[in-house]
């Protein structure tokens, strides 16, 4: 069974779901993968979107009280996807962010630009505030696709990695495909999960893309992404052991 750690399943609060209609049919997908918990994570602080800890709150309860009279078993976990803005660390303060299920652990997307000077100071404090951050889709990021090491020294301080699947099933091109699997085989991945937006052409396909990457990398890897989704939303220490491979570091770029 299956833990999705990052879904835009809320209706009508971000660009994903547009109804509750379809996210009832977003979960009838992922239990028919065999997913059975998802953290909701809708976009909050990039500009377009704000959706604070209370708003997702309310959402969840209400998408967990249709899912349970529709008997669709999919439990609904709350979250945000966070962008990296320069008020964050106030709205930390002031209660309006939200950790993976109220754990240590937070969801963090970088501006679509690409990685600002400031990250590593933003980082830093997070850290020392006890949050872990697990940095979405990076392979889709432009400064990390040119510069691999920089995200190489992120993790290196501590940050995770949440790779899109259907970054690795070729959705965003061979480009990115080419970088999602090199940083699985790179140990800089440390989850997979949907990042579903909807049933038209950003749905689930979890259990597809960890067929796909048992195949190409190793069941090990698989078996770790995972359990490192459950230990998230339970708050425990996630897996970074090395299954990596011993080729030398960046040769692909
Ligand atoms: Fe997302």
């Amino acid at each position: 069974m299956l833990i999705d750690t990052h879904c835009h399943i809320l209706p009508g609060l971000d660009d994903g779901a547009g109804s509750l209609e379809e996210a009832v049919e977003m979960a009838i997908h992922a239990a028919n993968e065999g997913i059975h918990t998802i953290v909701a994570t809708p976009h909050h602080g990039d500009g377009r979107h704000d959706n604070d800890a209370s708003a997702v709150g309310l959402a969840v309860q209400e998408l967990n009280l249709e899912l349970e009279t529709r008997n669709i078993p999919v439990q609904i976990l709350p979250g945000q996807e966070v962008r990296v803005y320069k008020g964050l660390l106030d709205d930390l303060e002031a209660g309006t962010i939200r950790t993976l299920n109220d754990t240590q652990y937070l969801l963090l997307e970088m501006p679509s630009y690409g990685v600002p000077d400031y990250v590593e100071d933003l980082l830093y404090e997070l850290h020392i505030q006890g949050l872990t951050v697990m940095i979405a889709h990076p392979e889709r990021n432009i400064d990390f696709i040119k510069d691999p090491r920089r995200l190489q020294q992120l993790v290196g301080q501590g940050c995770l990695c949440q790779i899109t699947s259907q970054s690795i099933m070729g959705l965003f091109g061979r480009k990115i495909q080419r970088f999602a699997i090199q940083l699985c085989k790179k140990n800089l991945t440390h989850t997979i999960a949907s990042d579903a937006h909807n049933m038209a052409n950003r749905k689930s396909d979890l259990s597809v893309a960890f067929s796909y990457l048992e195949k190409h990398i190793s069941y090990k890897a698989v078996e770790n992404y995972i359990l490192n989704a459950s230990r998230i939303v339970h708050n425990e220490s996630i897996m970074t052991e090395s299954y990596q491979y011993k080729k030398k570091i960046w040769s692909f770029i």
